[in-house]
């Protein structure tokens, strides 16, 4: 009689969206491993679990069509909705799914692994455990999120509604968890947050002194942090990056529009004067900081002026890289019932104008960098040739011919030979 065999039971992970459910799928990831489960592709996958984003109307569709994907694929999975669309639409995922899990209740994954023959509705309105460390998977990069969820309600997003009001974890949390990464080899860390510079209000501790208390971590190299709000941006943010070790040269700073017509409709709480003061002294104070922003393109009522005022923005910044979107009209926003709409072919058009500028302002900016030197953290091997690859502290990925002993983890100076169109070629000094 042989031996009974205990066969693993397999998981696969999809993600949309944004950092946060990277995040998340992460944390995920790792309650499965603990729990036994081994990483498959879909067709042997004893449980499926998708991460959905919600921020525009074509990734919150993307959830349902994978779903049906999944089920054409392999009847027999197990299927759970996670992330945005699982908090704000549950009753509509749970006909076609396992389990629904919100975004502030993965700790009920821990349940979830347990239980996987059984069914489950896990969405709530707030989180309880903001301070429990997840586990990561062991990398050179980590994410950490610093809080969850958003109170500015700026009237086209649909993220205060699928990520709740915000919260910030504590100091002791957020140092714990970056100090184990350090103790398990990870050298960068991303800090996450919506509106990272509304941090610690509640706590009477603030952005910048978090960020002054975490450069103190022995072992850590470099540190970063997404997203900062335009209007809660502060001078002393500019003088710690001038200031401290680790922290990165970069600042994604999301404009949204050039028009002060439309931002007062966005509610963004800033007009393009106070943006431009704030990214001039960026400019003066930061040698070679590089600066990212997000776009929305034919947001209710934005005319050919306004549009125009986008353009003029971009060009007096010379972004380095903008992340531009067509405005969709979301559920539970304001904006959706601002009059008139923009046309989607006027949308489109302006988002090819905006793309092709951006594309030659990010060409002449990384053509600028051939023959300078910067310091590269190594990631890993490229996908072609003898190559690694890593990212300077302005965040462009160099790649570079692989010499001696380098390995990922190592930081090492790389001139600049050659500029493609998103990143940089350089060799090893
Ligand atoms: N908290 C971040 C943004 C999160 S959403 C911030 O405030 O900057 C990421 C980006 O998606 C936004 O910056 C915006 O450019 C875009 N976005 C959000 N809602 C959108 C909508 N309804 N239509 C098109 N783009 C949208
Ligand atoms: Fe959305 Fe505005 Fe909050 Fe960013 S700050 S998540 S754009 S509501
Ligand atoms: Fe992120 Fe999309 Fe949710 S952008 S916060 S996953 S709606």
């Amino acid at each position: 009689m042989g031996k009974k065999v205990s066969k693993k039971m397999k998981f696969h992970i999809k993600t949309y969206g944004c950092q946060m459910n990277e995040r998340d799928s992460e944390k995920v990831y790792c309650i499965f491993e603990e729990a036994g489960f081994v990483e498959s592709g879909i067709e042997d996958a004893d449980v499926v679990v998708v991460n959905s984003c919600a921020v525009r109307e074509k990734a919150e569709s993307k959830i349902y069509s994978e779903i049906g994907r999944i089920k054409s694929i392999n009847k027999k999975a197990k299927v759970i909705a996670m992330g945005c669309v699982a908090q704000f639409n549950y009753e509509k995922l749970k006909r076609v799914s396992d389990f629904v899990v919100g975004t502030s209740a993965i700790d009920k994954f821990y349940d979830i692994v347990n239980n996987i023959e059984s069914k489950g509705i896990f969405v709530y309105d707030k989180m309880d455990n903001a301070n429990y460390i997840f586990p990561h998977r062991k990398g050179i990069n980590a994410f950490v999120d610093i809080m969850y969820g958003c109170n500015n309600f700026c009237t086209y997003c649909i993220v205060p509604f699928t990520r709740g009001r915000e919260i910030s974890r504590t100091k002791e949390s957020i140092i714990e968890e970056i100090k184990q990464l350090v103790d398990n080899g990870t050298k960068e860390v991303m800090l996450l947050g919506q509106n990272v510079n509304s941090y610690g209000h509640k706590l009477g501790y603030s952005f910048v002194d978090l960020l002054y208390d975490i450069d103190k971590i022995d072992g850590l190299e470099r540190l970063r942090f997404t997203t900062s709000h335009p209007k809660d941006f502060s001078s002393d943010l500019i003088y710690a990056i001038r200031d401290l070790n680790t922290l990165c040269e970069h600042i994604h700073l999301p404009i949204q529009s050039g028009s002060n017509r439309i931002l007062k409709l966005m509610k963004r709480g800033y007009t393009k004067e106070e943006y431009l003061e704030k990214v001039y002294l960026y400019k003066e104070i930061i040698h070679k900081g590089s600066i990212t922003t997000d776009i929305i393109v034919g947001f209710p009522t934005e005319t050919e002026d306004d549009f125009q005022e986008t353009i003029n923005i971009v060009k007096d910044v010379e972004y380095d890289t903008s992340f531009s979107f067509k405005y969709s009209k979301r559920p539970l926003t304001k904006a959706k019932d601002i009059e008139p709409q923009v046309d989607e072919d006027v949308k489109l058009k302006r988002l090819n104008r905006l793309q092709d500028l951006q594309a030659s302002i990010t060409q002449k900016k990384n053509r600028e960098s051939v023959d300078n030197i910067f310091e590269v953290l190594v990631e890993g091997k490229s996908k072609k040739g003898n190559m690694l690859f890593g990212r300077n502290r302005q965040n462009t990925v160099v790649n570079f011919e692989f010499k001696g002993n380098i390995k990922p983890g190592d930081v090492v100076n790389v001139k600049i030979t050659k500029a493609l169109k998103h990143s940089l070629v350089g060799e090893l000094l």
